[in-house]
């Protein structure tokens, strides 16, 4: 569909005014400044796919434990999964590591300062490298996360679905970026898309913008973006088995490499599989340790990206000790904190623990 207007002219100086006053004041930010590019880089990779509420503590305790791009590419791998553990999506902790030591070893600790050198580093795409560019070095990149395409899309009042919109998204925005505050105009869309110019019930009164929006003028603010038809998640189910020793350890293994939740720790689980396998009757035949097990009735739900999954929790206590099974191995609950226990997994072994109790 073609654009049928565009905004009359660049509104930067009204959003950059807005940002000024209203703009929300995070750890890693400085208005009207450059912010320095560990700080900048370490949130935007923590941001990806999470809220600021949920990544400012997670800032706190990586800032505390390791204040610059050297101290972390100096780390422990383990710590620095189990730092991260909670916030989801864990091949962004391992590419954060792999990034941290390209940037020590290479570039003696300073980040690159162009888009194409930092797109180059491991876990840097192109959102992450004009963002850094835009925000740490004052370069007039144009940044596109999904609450920028929303305004964006509102503004212009774009009517091509997302993802096929994103050119004309850029193209309106390339227009607008302003060449001496690019980093605060990425950041003040950013905060406009987040308290404003929201999802379901935007409040286009308080909106600096307001007036130079096209869906706004026709009362269909939250007809934009146009969203592509649905695909379905997957819906996936598993058992866990959460076994408690005499000793009060539980047991635990370390999840493959490659894949969803790679090198993370876990209890025993069963193949994610489409169907509802393990009925009350085969649980012992597919648990790791025989056991007096017991299926609890309530799963936990866990809702990644593409797939819905449903685990069922299988509980025992051992009356004696048994040596671990291949691949396996029994950590003492009071060192679980010590273990990068994805969130899933957390859940599972609360849920189990509460019935053992
Ligand atoms: N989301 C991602 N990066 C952000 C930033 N710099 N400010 C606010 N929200 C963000």
């Amino acid at each position: 569909m073609p654009i049928r207007s565009r905004p009359a002219a660049p509104p930067a100086s009204d959003l950059l005014a807005w940002y000024d006053r209203a703009g929300r004041d995070l750890p890693w930010r400085v208005k009207g400044g450059h912010a320095d590019p560990y700080r900048v880089w370490l949130s935007e990779i923590m941001l990806q796919q999470t809220t600021v509420e949920a990544v400012k503590p997670y800032f706190a305790k990586f800032l505390a434990l390791w204040p610059d791009v050297k101290a972390l590419a100096a780390a422990d791998d383990q710590a620095v999964m189990t730092a991260w553990a909670g916030l989801g999506y864990y091949a962004r902790a391992r590419n954060l590591l792999a990034c941290a030591r390209v940037v020590a070893a290479d570039f003696d600790g300073r980040f690159p300062e162009t888009e194409e050198a930092l797109r180059a580093l491991p876990g840097i795409g192109a959102y992450t490298a004009a963002a850094i560019a835009a925000i740490a070095f004052g370069a007039r990149a144009v940044v596109i996360d999904g609450n920028i395409e929303r305004v964006v899309t509102r503004l212009a009042a774009i009517e091509t679905p997302l993802p096929r919109a994103k050119p004309e998204i850029r193209a309106v925005l390339d227009a607008m970026v302003p060449p001496d505050r690019p980093g605060d105009f990425a950041q003040g869309l950013m905060d406009l898309g987040a308290t404003i110019c929201t999802p379901k019930s935007p409040s286009c009164l308080l909106c600096p913008l307001a007036e130079r929006c096209v869906a706004r003028a026709r009362g269909q603010a939250t007809a934009f973006p146009v969203k592509p038809a649905k695909k379905g998640k997957k819906p996936l189910q598993s058992l866990a088995f959460v076994l408690i020793d005499p000793q009060r350890r539980l047991l635990l293994r370390t999840r493959p490499a490659t894949g969803l939740l790679a090198g993370m720790a876990e209890v025993p689980n069963t193949v994610w599989a489409a169907e509802r396998a393990g009925t009350e009757n085969t649980v012992m035949e597919v648990a790791p340790v025989p056991a007096e097990w017991r299926r609890l009735n309530q799963p936990v739900i866990h809702i990644f990206t593409h797939i819905d999954l449903r685990m069922d929790i299988a509980v025992a206590r051992l009356s004696r000790e048994v040596p671990a099974p291949a691949g396996m191995r029994w950590v003492p609950l009071d060192a679980l904190d010590a273990e990068p226990l994805p969130t899933l997994f957390r859940k599972v072994i609360e849920a189990g623990l509460r019935a053992l109790g």
